[in-house]
């Protein structure tokens, strides 16, 4: 079943835990993360973004695609469906297309306009008893050092009195894989940002952060971390050992069958998400 996070967020932040959201991109993805979550017993946030989207075949596809794998595989523990970093346009079609969540990410508009906008959805969302989530400062997108552009104080207190169930906030975080001369989390905003709000808090950019740091930052607010690249480095690496130990080329198992050939690759995103799940103290639902 299909819940909008709420309660599993707040829970989350109060009880200083966080909840994965995981991104998908495929059949496969799908699949792998909702073995994750029933094995764990787990609640699962699945999202994906305006590119997987198109990749996938459109935001119904998408939803149609985790509606019946839900229903296949028999799922027992909360899901929510998020869209990952939706403009205006995307959140509305989302809405209409009865995702539990949105986010509304309008960090490119002047911040005056992302707050109008980001009334609007909140108001369209919350008609239906859907979750929003804004964005406020800048992830940085591996343009440098020092990641994108902090949130500000002000803006967090503004964006929570609009009516946003989560935010994400630009903390020194960065999507992607992090360079080398990283900066880290800024911990000094993070928790000026805390102090001042209690949604539950958002930090993208999840894979390839060290332990101490997610776990600091979980202590002082973050209740939602999204991941995506630490899988499709997990794919990637599990499915070219496959390759380079020669599986594809065995004809007479074949090893070539794309059953067969994503098989590694798809166990290796469920085994990566459950070890996610135990550094991030994600509780099981009972
Ligand atoms: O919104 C998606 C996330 O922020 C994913 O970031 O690919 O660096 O894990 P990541
Ligand atoms: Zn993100």
């Amino acid at each position: 079943y299909l819940v909008n996070g709420n309660d599993i967020f707040k829970a989350a932040r109060k009880n200083h835990y966080a909840v994965g959201a995981y991104n998908t991109n495929n059949l496969e993805w799908t699949r792998a993360l909702i073995k994750g979550a029933k094995e764990t017993r787990t609640p699962l946030l699945i999202q994906v973004s305006t590119g997987a989207a198109k990749y996938m075949g459109g935001y119904k596809t998408v939803r149609d695609l985790v509606l019946n794998e839900m229903d296949n595989m028999d799922v027992d523990v909360p899901v929510i469906l998020n869209l990952d970093h939706g403009d205006y346009e995307s959140a509305k079609e989302c809405i209409a297309l009865g995702y539990s969540s949105v986010m509304f990410d309008g960090h490119k508009l002047p911040v005056e306009e992302n707050l109008e906008k980001t009334k609007e959805i909140v108001k369209l969302a919350h008609e239906r008893g859907i979750s929003v989530e804004a964005e406020i400062g800048k992830i940085g997108e591996n343009q440098g050092a020092d990641g994108g552009e902090l949130a500000s104080v002000e803006d967090a207190k503004r964006f929570v009195a609009a009516g946003v169930d989560k935010l994400a906030c630009g903390i020194g975080n960065i999507h992607g894989v992090y360079p080398a001369d990283w900066k880290g989390l800024n911990f000094d905003r993070l928790k000026e940002i805390a102090d001042a709000v209690d949604v539950p808090l958002v930090l993208h950019g999840g894979s390839g952060i060290p332990q101490d740091q997610i776990k600091k930052a979980i202590s002082l607010g973050i209740a939602k971390i999204n991941i995506n690249t630490e899988f499709q480095l997990a794919f990637q690496e599990a499915t070219r050992k496959y390759i380079e130990a020669e599986k594809d080329l065995d004809k007479a198992n074949k090893g070539y069958d794309p059953r067969k050939l994503l098989r590694a690759g798809t166990d290796a995103i469920t085994e990566s998400m459950k070890e996610m799940i135990s550094w991030m103290g994600t509780r099981p639902i009972d």
